[in-house]
């Protein structure tokens, strides 16, 4: 399957994750383009304070992983504003994770998850799953580990 890692990372810990990702499905055979959402303007984002200058084409790929980090208990403004951009995606496979930092998986983690389904579904597209990653020491190693294993068994199945 050729699928597509599109993610926004403010300080390179999805980057970090995507990468993972992207080798654990290149060792199961698919092809995994990885690809970054760029902005012009000041860091962190805020909502309106920012443009789009790199926006990753989804239209060439069979499936789709999105990934992004929380930001103020919500998703990072740019995945927002780059999910607010998409075309239908009828029928297409995606899947979905965030970084945090705090463990607390509620505060900001599966709301910032369920914002990106709802943009997905809203557009044809079939979400096959999702992961949280926290960034917290203690739980960084196993959070990361869970998401890479489990992002190649929604398309792997194993
Ligand atoms: C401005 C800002 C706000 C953040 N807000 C939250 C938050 O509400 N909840 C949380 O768990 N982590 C929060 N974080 C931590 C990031 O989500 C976490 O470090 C994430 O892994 C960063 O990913 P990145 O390196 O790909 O940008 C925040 C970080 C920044 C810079």
């Amino acid at each position: 399957m050729n699928i597509g890692l599109v993610v926004y990372s403010h300080t390179g810990n999805t980057f970090r994750v995507a990468e993972k990702i992207k080798v654990k499905l290149e060792e199961r055979g698919h092809t995994a383009n990885l690809e970054q959402i760029q902005i012009s303007g000041d860091k962190p984002a805020q909502p309106g304070k920012f443009e789009l200058t790199g926006i990753p084409a989804i239209e060439a790929y069979d499936a789709l992983i999105l990934g992004a980090p929380v930001q103020a208990f919500s998703l990072n403004p740019v995945m927002k504003a780059y999910l607010a951009q998409l075309p239908r995606m009828e029928g297409k496979k995606v899947a979905l994770f965030v970084t945090k930092q705090l463990p607390a998986l509620w505060l900001g983690g599966t709301g910032s998850i369920k914002i990106m389904k709802q943009e997905c579904e809203s557009r044809g597209a079939k979400v096959i799953g999702s992961d949280i990653v926290v960034w917290a020491p203690s739980k960084r190693d196993q959070t990361t580990t869970a998401c890479v294993n489990n992002m190649q068994s929604y398309f792997t199945g194993s």
